[in-house]
């Protein structure tokens, strides 16, 4: 079994908020060396160290930033044993609207690839050298992981998420190839696939309805998992070394989507089929 501890270097992207802080909350209290990256805006007060974490402003897509990163690593540590790809947006939008008579905008479809899908490759296709060498440098006997994190929507999601539910289809998509090619470096790829989690997402749409219609789509336990539990999922794949190349579903037994065809229309949602 793999440790975490001291020496162990991580990258937590989207480590603001959420299931990303949780991971990177986790790691560091495991004293890992973690490299939390989110949205400059994330951190008004720009980058800062705090004992063995490092908060850094990057936006995931851009190929200079996440370049300017790993090359800090590389300097600092020359180790990277585990990126935790949290950083994503989520959608809701029906691909035809029939009160406005207006089809999804193809610029919005475009932005959550953009952020989700390029964004998460992004990080992977510059990380990967890094990575490589680390556990070159451990005969590949090292921790060496790269973890995604996509969605149950991808299996089975309301109306408006076409989305997003294909973009986490995009992203657990690239696990098993990921795998296969880095196979020869010693490192891991696993995709965690959460149903809805208490973060900032779920409670963003303002009125409550996603977190409460999620509900009615869960097995047992009947309520929202927590970010801990994805932080415990993060070190469950990271200390286990014969979990490779599959997606983990970490959802409640998640079925349904909602209980119903929309999940943003309260009143409606219910009478349609
Ligand atoms: N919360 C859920 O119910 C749920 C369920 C399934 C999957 N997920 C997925 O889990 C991941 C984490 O979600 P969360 O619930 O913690 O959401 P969150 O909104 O709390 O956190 C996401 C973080 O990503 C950051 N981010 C967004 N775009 C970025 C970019 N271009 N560059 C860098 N950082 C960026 C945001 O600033 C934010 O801090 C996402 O990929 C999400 O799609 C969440």
């Amino acid at each position: 079994m793999h440790t975490i501890g001291k020496g162990f270097v991580a990258i937590v992207t989207g480590g603001a908020s959420g299931l990303g802080k949780a991971a990177a909350d986790f790691l560091a209290s495991q004293d890992a060396t973690v490299f939390v990256v989110d949205l400059p805006k994330s951190f008004p007060n720009g980058n800062k160290d705090e004992n063995n974490v490092h908060f850094r402003g990057a936006d995931i897509t851009s190929e200079e930033q996440i370049t300017t990163l790993i090359q800090e690593i590389r300097t600092k540590y020359n180790r990277l044993d585990c990126v935790v790809n949290c950083a994503g947006i989520c959608s809701c939008h029906v691909v035809f609207d029939t009160t406005t008579d207006k089809p999804h905008s193809m610029e919005d479809f475009m932005k959550y690839y953009q952020v989700n899908v390029f964004g998460t490759f992004n990080v992977i296709r510059l990380s990967v050298a890094l990575m490589r060498d680390t556990q070159a440098q451990q005969d590949k006997k090292g921790p060496g992981v790269i973890i995604t994190v996509s969605s149950v929507t991808m299996y089975d999601a309301p109306a408006e998420h076409v989305a997003y539910s294909s973009c986490k289809a995009a992203v657990a998509g690239m696990t098993v190839p990921l795998a296969r090619e880095f196979s020869e470096f010693g490192i891991r790829v696993v995709d965690i696939a959460p149903g809805p989690m208490l973060t900032p997402m779920l409670l963003r749409d303002g009125t409550g309805f996603t977190a409460r219609a999620c509900l009615k789509s869960l097995i047992f336990p009947v309520r929202p998992g927590q970010p801990e539990e994805f932080a415990d999922a993060v070190r469950f794949i990271v200390e286990n070394p014969f979990i490779n190349g599959t997606t983990i579903r970490l959802d409640g037994g998640y079925r349904n989507p909602m209980g119903s065809k929309y999940a943003y229309q309260e009143t409606s949602s219910d009478n349609k089929n």
